[in-house]
Formats: structure tokens, sequence, C-alpha cells
């Protein structure tokens, strides 16, 4: 490969990634050892008993999670504010721009590559019209815009249901508890559709070779020119044409 860098994160961006990262880290891992009927704990008893214990008791844990889940939307606004037109409205923008047919076209035809590899791949195709090549994508893949969409979507949802459980505390009386119940239902289900993406996400980000350099550049900022070339086309296409100067 050429020592030829493109830039593709800005260092904001990197910093709220990660920041995201370690947050719905610290939050799934507390919010799973809050769940106290034991039937429905994914891990089993031991797990909500020993992180309680590490926190002191269940009052402790909880307020640990809807701490963090506050700072967490705390930043989150900041940044909204500070950056929604340099990097958030290019971002909403960028993930819910679609093209179904190539989008439709690059989901089939990359799943039954990293399955079957490149000429089985181009033999199921061939009944649907199509050759063995993967359709060229832009700044995302449809796969990351798919994730990327539901991400963001979910996390609307959690942060709206969460804010719903911690104001019941304060404002809401008990004719109010099927608001509560519904919005522990939908947290629940926000947050087991995030987990399930998430896994996803960071086993195609951090362990698929394929993607090694777009892992590197969570860090750095820039991926080769190459890879650009490959694995986003279309991005390095107009990118070459309006901001030459981004190819470092
Ligand atoms: C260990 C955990 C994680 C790893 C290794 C990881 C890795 C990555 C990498 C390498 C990219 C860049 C992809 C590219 O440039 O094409 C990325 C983008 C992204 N990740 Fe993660 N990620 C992790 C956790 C998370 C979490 C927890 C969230 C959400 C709460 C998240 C949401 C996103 C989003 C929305 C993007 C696209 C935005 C951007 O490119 O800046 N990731 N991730």
């Amino acid at each position: 490969m050429s020592k030829t860098q493109v830039q593709r994160h800005t260092r904001w961006g990197i910093f709220i990634h990660w920041f995201n990262a370690a947050c719905w880290f610290f939050l799934l891992a507390t919010g799973v050892a809050l769940i106290s009927n034991h039937d429905l704990n994914p891990l089993g008893a031991w797990y909500p008993a020993t992180v309680r214990a590490i926190f002191g008791g269940g009052a402790n844990l909880l307020a640990a999670h809807w701490g963090l889940g506050l700072v967490w939307l705390a930043v989150w606004l900041v940044y909204l504010v500070m950056h929604m037109s340099r990097f958030v409205a290019p971002f909403i923008k960028e993930i819910f721009t679609l093209d179904p047919n190539r989008d439709l076209e690059w989901m089939i035809k990359k799943n039954l590559q990293m399955t079957l590899g490149y000429k089985m791949m181009g033999r199921l195709v061939k009944p649907l019209g199509w050759d063995g090549h993967i359709p060229p994508q832009g700044y995302y893949n449809a796969g990351q815009k798919l994730v990327a969409q539901v991400l963001v979507l979910a996390g609307a949802v959690l942060v709206a249901t969460g804010l719903m459980l911690v104001s019941s505390k304060y404002f809401l009386s008990a004719a109010d508890a099927w608001v509560v119940q519904w919005s522990i239902t939908i947290h629940f289900i926000a947050a087991g559709i995030t987990t399930a993406l998430l896994i996803l996400h960071i086993y195609m980000a951090a362990i698929s070779r394929d993607e090694r350099p777009a892992f590197i550049s969570m860090f750095s900022g820039t991926v080769p020119l190459e890879y650009a070339q490959h694995h986003h086309q279309l991005w390095y296409q107009e990118l070459s044409e309006q901001k030459p100067s981004e190819v470092v």
C-alpha cells in the first residue's frame, strides 16, 4: 500500500465516537445489573449480585446508571450545538441518503461474498441480472448506513424513555404507572436492538481484517488512499473532485 492518506474523521468526531463507546459499555453493564428479575437477566443471578456489591447496593447502581446517562446527554447537547453544521448535519444527511437499488444490491452481494466467497456470490446473483462486482459505495457503505440509522433512532428512544423514568420518580403519580411500565419495556427493546447491532458493528470494525484501515482511522483520523478508493469509491471520487487537499 502507498503511504498516501485520506482524511476520514475529525478530532471531534473521534472524541465523540469513543465517548459514546465508553458510555455505552458502562450503561449496558449497569443496565443489565439493574434487572432484578433473575429469570429475565441474560447472565443469571450472579451478575446483578456482583455488580450491586461493587456499587454498594441497588440504589447506588441506579444512581450511577442515571448519572452517566445524564452526562452522556449533556455532552451530546453541547456537541450538537457546537458541531451541528460541521459534523452532525452532514452525518445525518449521509446516513439517511439512500440509493435503494444500489444499497439493496450491495447488501445482498456483500453478505454472500463474506459468507460464500466472490465466485459463489457471482453465480448466485446471476439470476437477478447482476454481475459479480460489488457496487461502489459512498462515505458509508449500505450496511454502515443501516446500522447508524438504527443506532441514532434507538439512541433517541433510549434518551426519551430514560428521561421519562428519571422524571417519574419526581413528577408522576401512581395513576401514571402505565407510562413508567411502557417506558421500561421500550427502553429494554431499544437497548436490546442497540446491543445486537453494536456486536455486529464492533465485529465489522475491530475484528474483520478487511476493515482494519477504518479501525485505525478511528484513532489516526486518516485511511490509506487505496482503502478509500476500493471500499468507498464514490466518496473518494467526490473528495478528489471537491477537496483535493484532503488527500494528504
Ligand atoms: C469497541 C467498540 C467500538 C469499535 C471498535 C468501533 C469502531 C468503529 C470504527 C472503526 C468506525 C469507523 C468506520 C469507518 O470509518 O468507516 C466506527 C464508526 C461509527 N461507530 Fe463505532 N465502534 C465501537 C463502538 C461504538 C458504539 C458503542 C457506538 C454507538 C453508541 C458506535 C457508533 C458508531 C457510529 C454511529 C459510527 C459512524 C460515525 C463515524 O464514522 O464517526 N460505535 N466505529
